[in-house]
């Protein structure tokens, strides 16, 4: 058998990559930057004891899940060598701040305006700790201090702290975290039958992906059974969402079917695919049906789920869209940050609220960034022009959102922007044996 389509290696690929959450759980992202390469190796020894593996059912720290991702400065930090850099996907050599124009980010998401320091090339490690409330979450990290603190040439310099909601909403109001991919030989099924596993090249470096080929950063024992991170803390103007949809509406009921055909599924997470005219709780909290729908069949032009709806767009499944679906699938994380903007507000109050978007894959190119720039913010792929993303795409003023309809489509007004970058970083995650090999680095 070839190495790349070899058994995935779960024992040394992070648990991070492959599995999903608990529910609830709270989670922090933690950044260091890196002076001195012996005192970061020395905090790779340390993570990589604490790192589990995909195999592992317990995490050395109990209930606390730590994973551990560095930027390509993070890596330049360590002294890995400029030979095997350049083996890396080329958009995480540029860094997302890098990547802008891209992506999107201009304006009040430029990296000009961004939290720092995110996207400043100061965040060298990001480490990510998950537990199943924030007691247990404050107490590892209370546990995990002394691995960093007493490390001079390493330096903790961002925090962000995130939580699921019990609902499983995030601040739009939306259940999230339902549509996932399967993963060929992962034990983590996905959650949509009708899609057949992809193949594990797609997210966990060093096996055969769905176009044939491999991706290997080299030297192979740090490439291997690695992946990308793409983390985007990303902004939510929850009172203008919610001045639109009842702008745009004719009454609290259409409010709620237009707040559904933005999204392409109703608040509860019940997908119009299977549930067209009203919302339905029962179905939204049921696994077993609420993913399992495709487009083609029943619905090619649109009429119940919208092309320009945000899990259409996302992943449009069947549908004719122009490209190979298969090639732009993503594995997504996202946690909840700030406080929610209490119920019925229509003014926003000043906090600081959104998502921590993360999105793991071997293709950061053309998973995350064609995602973003191709069915995120244009409409060309399914014929409708330059239309955006009604929940997450960088507004202009121009667009606004197409919903098919009998005998008359309807048209949105163009959106504001609801959503904006306050930054991110593009993060490789190495395998446990890389993470020992950089801990044991010489150079
Ligand atoms: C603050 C910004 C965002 C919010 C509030 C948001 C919200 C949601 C919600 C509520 C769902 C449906 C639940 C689910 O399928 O898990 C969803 C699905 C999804 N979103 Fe987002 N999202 C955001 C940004 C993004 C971005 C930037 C991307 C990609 C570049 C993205 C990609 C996806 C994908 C791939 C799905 C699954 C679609 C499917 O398989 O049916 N989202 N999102």
């Amino acid at each position: 058998m070839s190495e790349s389509s070899a058994a995935l290696e779960l024992d040394d690929i992070q648990s991070g990559v492959l599995s999903p959450r608990p529910t609830p759980y709270a989670a922090t992202y933690l950044c260091f930057r890196i002076d001195d390469a012996a005192p970061g190796r020395e905090l790779m020894r340390r993570v990589s004891a604490v790192v589990p593996s995909a195999a592992d059912q317990v995490s050395p720290l109990g209930q606390t899940w730590v994973s551990v991702a560095l930027t390509c400065h993070g890596l330049r930090a360590l002294g890995v060598p400029r030979a095997s850099l350049d083996t890396f996907a080329w958009e995480f050599r540029q860094g997302m701040a890098a990547r802008a124009t891209a992506l999107g980010d201009d304006g009040a998401s430029h990296p000009g305006n961004w939290e720092a320091p995110l996207g400043t090339g100061q965040v060298h490690v990001v480490l990510t700790a998950v537990a199943p409330d924030r007691e247990r979450l404050e107490a590892a990290v209370d546990r995990a201090r002394p691995a960093y603190d007493r490390l001079t040439g390493v330096s903790a310099i961002w925090r962000q702290d995130c939580y699921a909601l019990p609902t499983e909403t995030e601040h739009f109001g939306y259940r999230d975290g339902v549509s996932h991919p399967a993963v060929e030989g992962s034990p983590i099924a996905g959650s949509n039958p009708l899609e057949a596993p992809l193949k594990a090249g797609e997210f966990v470096l060093g096996y055969r992906d769905e176009s044939g080929g491999t991706q290997l950063p080299q030297p192979q024992v740090l490439g291997r059974n690695g992946s990308y991170a793409v983390f985007r803390k990303l902004h939510q103007d929850v009172a203008a969402f919610r001045r639109y949809l009842r702008q745009a509406a004719t009454g609290p009921e259409d409010e709620e079917l237009l707040a559904a055909k933005i999204m392409g599924r109703w608040r509860s997470g019940a997908p119009l695919a299977l549930s067209p005219h009203h919302d339905d709780l029962a179905l939204g909290a049921d696994p077993a049906r609420r993913n399992t729908f495709a487009y083609a069949r029943d619905d090619p032009a649109g009429f119940t789920t919208p092309a320009g709806s945000h899990i259409r767009r996302a992943n449009p499944r069947d549908a004719a869209v122009a490209g190979e679906v298969r090639l732009h699938r993503m594995i997504r994380r996202g946690a909840v940050y700030g406080p929610p903007l209490p119920a019925g507000a229509l003014e926003d109050d000043g906090a600081d609220r959104g998502l921590m978007f993360a999105f793991i894959g071997a293709h950061p190119g053309r998973q995350f960034e064609f995602v973003q720039s191709q069915w995120m913010n244009d409409s060309v792929f399914f014929g409708a022009g330059h239309e955006k993303d009604p929940v997450t795409g960088a507004h202009d003023g121009s667009g606004g959102l197409t919903i098919p309809r009998r005998p008359l489509r309807r048209r949105l007004p163009p959106p504001p922007r609801f959503v904006r970058t306050r930054g991110g970083e593009y993060c490789f995650l190495p395998g446990l044996r890389a993470l020992r090999w950089l801990g044991d680095l010489r150079t």
